[in-house]
């Protein structure tokens, strides 16, 4: 096809930038959580977690890229009172934005969350046949916990360190 001649070529790689943010999770981005259908059978689950967030008996975090919800963080609250853990879950990364460091930002997030709301450790599932969250895991300090060769999933955990006193100035 002939270009114009001093234009740039219009197939050559270029970069575009983003500004990734992680917040709550909003009613509006419950949706996009869905990820264009392939999560759709996820819709009740995913607004009756809303509702845990909600009444502060969980937590949904959201990394928003350019307005849009495109990746999570889940955190379930229930096992708070007996052993002040909160459980990780549904941590995931639209798949054309990983390796971006997004998902390190959730996880850090979460884990602030949790310190904020009385969790001493964070757990979290992952499948035998997800090497690659395994790994992401361990470089977050995850570290095994339990192995469930029935189930095949390992259970990792991480101790939070305290929160900082806040500052009186
Ligand atoms: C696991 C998952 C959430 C990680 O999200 P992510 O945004 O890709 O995570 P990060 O970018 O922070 O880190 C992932 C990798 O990118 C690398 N990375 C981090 N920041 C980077 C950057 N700025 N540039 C290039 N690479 C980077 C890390 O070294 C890491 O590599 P590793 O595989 O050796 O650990 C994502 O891969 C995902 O959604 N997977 C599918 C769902 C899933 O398996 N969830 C976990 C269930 S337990």
């Amino acid at each position: 096809m002939p270009q114009q001649p001093g234009s740039p070529d219009p197939f050559a790689p270029f970069s575009v930038e983003m500004t990734a943010r992680i917040r709550p999770c909003r009613e509006e981005d419950l949706p996009t959580l869905e990820w264009f259908g392939l999560f759709e059978s996820h819709r009740e689950l995913i607004r009756s977690t809303f509702e845990q967030h909600r009444e502060n008996q969980g937590a949904m975090l959201v990394a928003d890229v350019n307005g849009v919800a495109s990746g999570q963080a889940w955190l379930d609250f229930s096992r708070r009172e007996e052993e002040a853990v909160a459980v990780l879950w549904a941590v995931r990364v639209f798949p054309s934005l990983q390796n971006l460091g997004i998902g390190a930002r959730l996880v850090a997030a979460a884990e602030q969350v949790c310190r904020e709301s009385g969790c001493v450790e964070v757990e979290i599932t992952v499948r035998h046949d997800n090497p690659s969250a395994r790994r992401f895991y361990t470089r977050l300090g995850y570290r095994p916990y339990e192995d469930m060769p029935q189930s095949g999933h390992w259970v990792m955990r991480k101790a939070l360190l305290a929160l900082a006193p806040r500052s009186r100035s």
